[in-house]
């Protein structure tokens, strides 16, 4: 299938590694223009020219931090400036941090806010009229399994990753008239340096993945590239007809029916 995105520009936030980096690597690949924001300036610009490196095609990074209003207003002015034009808007930031719902205080809460849902909610609202003066579009939010199971832990990510599959629901339905799809795409375990670093100090990591693997019926940890090839379908004509929906990338990891 060729999904060809020549002359789209996607913008993939937090994509310095992990995800968000193969992401916006298979975006390129598949011929779009892709601008790439995370914080950390040197680590994002030399990821803009390892994905030039393989794909050929135009990769611009610009500094943002997701959580700041300001910045993510001034990042999304400089993008559309760019090139002219946005049409796919891939939300991703780092993860909330894992404890116990005891030990969360009220600062805790509103640093996730910012982060895992407030960021999203303003980055959609600020492409909309990009994507509305092109007549299409694609919203996808990177969220995590933890809305389909609950994942010990993960109270932050679920209370906000929640959040965002309402608000996606939502947008779906108002954005629809518009020709823009709305979609999340669920992590179970891939293996990026957030996952490695779950593992406690002292213990064998390659012991401790295939232990995290025992569950998973594939048997293994996914890899980022297979999560980016989902994103990158739906990023494509070929889903035009899909959206209002969360996908899991599990592995089947989730045994839940709904
Ligand atoms: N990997 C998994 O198995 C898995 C499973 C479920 C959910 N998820 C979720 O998927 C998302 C991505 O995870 P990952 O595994 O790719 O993590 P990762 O490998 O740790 O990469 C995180 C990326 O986010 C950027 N980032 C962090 N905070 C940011 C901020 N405030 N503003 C802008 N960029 C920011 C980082 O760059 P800077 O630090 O330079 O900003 C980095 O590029 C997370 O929300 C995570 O919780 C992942």
């Amino acid at each position: 299938m060729n999904l060809n995105l020549t002359n789209k520009v996607a913008i993939v936030l937090a994509a310095s590694k992990g995800l968000g980096k193969a992401i916006a690597t298979s975006l390129s690949a598949e011929g779009a223009k892709v601008i790439i924001g995370s914080r950390d300036e040197n680590e994002l610009a030399k990821t803009a020219a390892e994905i030039h490196g393989i794909t050929g095609n135009e990769v611009i990074a610009i500094p943002v931090d997701v959580s700041n209003g300001e910045a993510v207003k001034e990042f999304i002015e400089q993008a559309a400036a760019k090139f002219g034009r946005i049409d796919i808007l891939l939300n991703n930031a780092g993860g909330p941090s894992f404890n116990k719902f005891e030990n969360f205080d009220d600062d805790a809460w509103q640093k996730a806010f910012e982060l895992n849902l407030l960021s999203f909610a303003r980055t959609s609202r600020l492409v909309l009229p990009h994507m509305q003066k092109t007549g299409s579009g694609r919203i996808i939010n990177i969220i995590s399994g933890s809305v389909k199971a609950v994942l010990a832990s993960s109270v932050l990510s679920t209370a906000m990753r929640m959040g965002v599959v309402g608000m996606a629901k939502l947008m779906a339905d108002e954005f629809g008239p518009y020709n823009i799809t709305v979609n999340n795409v669920a992590p179970g375990m891939i293996l990026t340096d957030r996952l490695k670093h779950t593992i406690p100090q002292g213990i064998d990591p390659e012991q401790a993945l295939a232990e995290k693997a025992k569950n998973i019926p594939l048997g293994r940890i996914g890899k980022p590239e297979e999560l980016a090839a989902l994103v990158t379908f739906l990023a494509s004509e070929h889903a035009a007809y899909i959206s209002g929906t969360t996908i899991q990338v599990d592995g089947g990891a989730s045994r839940g029916i709904f």
